[in-house]
């Protein structure tokens, strides 16, 4: 029999930051209203979560969102309170956080994934970040992370996100060995993203060239990153989104079964089927969390089929091409 499949429930909390990346939204150096998910809210829906997986037989994994979400104060709390419950954890950080030992005994306890943004090698990733000296200490911290996880014979698993711009690309494949020489285990990448910082896209923005360059050399990175026991993930539809991207042609998908697998959370409490999506066809949590909760798949089929979302004839959700497409390792 095969396994159910697994429902991710990625869950914005925080759109504070303590960086300043000019492509991001959450920037720190931005004027903008900051709000913070509620997070007795949160505690509150663990265990209707919990008690929906044990009823379906599914996994949940709830992968925490930022801004930056492990300098959220109430993170630790409701962390050990989800894993309590049997719920699998995942979280994305910057690294910074990482410093402390106290958060890295946190994450080994109960986490199950680990993502550190990396985008470029030494000064390019600080220049990228906006903070002088980052990569290094970034390195530092997740190779100790790294040997205390293997101390502690812990499940952790630590992935690399890669942000690919213009001028960072060409080194993608060098940062990938450098990054499994900190212990990293999986590796993944988006391109960049155009809708957060106009000002800063058009001019990092990936060209069709470099996409056709990357996916030509793909299968060599993957076979190579696999003899080193790092799997780099995301499968062939994943590069032909971001080639359409570069050539500027529109991506329809007419059903990605929503709402299925895939739960997006922001942090005014808004469930939707991807983080494209919130504004047409979201739902409350309050209203989920009121009678038994479950995902709200045939809602949101319902809404895609009689009021679709502009998003969805543009997809770009990265979980809809396989970004985390496993690849084998050797
Ligand atoms: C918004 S950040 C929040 C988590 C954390 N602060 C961090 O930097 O990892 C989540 C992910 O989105 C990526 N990201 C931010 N802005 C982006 C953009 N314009 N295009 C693509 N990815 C972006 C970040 O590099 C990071 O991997
Ligand atoms: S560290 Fe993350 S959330 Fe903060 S500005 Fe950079 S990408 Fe955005």
């Amino acid at each position: 029999m095969t396994e159910p499949l697994p429902l991710i429930i990625v869950w914005r909390v925080t759109t504070r930051c303590n960086l300043a990346c000019p492509f991001c939204a959450y920037d720190r150096t931005l004027s903008i209203p900051r709000p913070e998910a509620d997070a007795e809210l949160i505690a509150r829906t663990a265990p209707q979560i919990a008690q929906w997986s044990h009823e379906t037989g599914r996994t949940v994994l709830v992968s925490w969102l930022g801004g930056e979400p492990l300098l959220w104060p109430p993170l630790a709390e409701l962390s050990r309170h989800y894993h309590g419950l049997g719920i699998r954890l995942s979280t994305t950080t910057n690294g910074t956080p990482l410093a402390r030992s106290a958060i890295r005994e946190h994450l080994i306890r109960h986490y199950a994934e680990l993502t550190i943004s990396v985008d470029a090698l030494e000064s390019t990733h600080d220049a990228l970040r906006g903070r002088a000296g980052l990569f290094a200490q970034v390195r530092r911290d997740v190779t100790r992370l790294a040997t205390e996880i293997n101390e502690a014979g812990s499940v952790l698993l630590l992935r690399a996100n890669v942000v690919l711009m213009r001028g960072t690309i060409d080194n993608f494949a060098e940062l990938c060995l450098e990054l499994a020489s900190w212990g990293i285990r999986e590796i993944t990448c988006n391109q960049l993203g155009g809708a957060d910082r106009p000002e800063f896209y058009p001019s990092n923005r990936l060209l069709p060239e470099q996409v056709d360059r990357l996916r030509s050399e793909w299968p060599s990175l993957r076979d190579h990153l696999a003899s080193l026991g790092v799997r780099l993930l995301g499968g062939g539809a994943y590069l032909a989104r971001m080639a359409a991207s570069t050539r500027g042609e529109p991506l329809v998908v007419s059903d990605c079964g929503p709402g299925k697998r895939f739960l997006f959370i922001d942090e005014t409490g808004r469930v939707s089927p991807c983080g494209f999506t919130g504004a047409d066809y979201g739902i409350p949590l309050e209203e989920l969390s009121a009678s038994s909760w479950e995902p709200p798949a045939e809602r949101f089929a319902q809404a895609q089929r009689c009021r679709r979302s502009r998003a969805c004839d543009d997809c770009l959700s990265t979980q809809v091409f396989q970004k985390f497409a496993p690849a084998p390792l050797s």
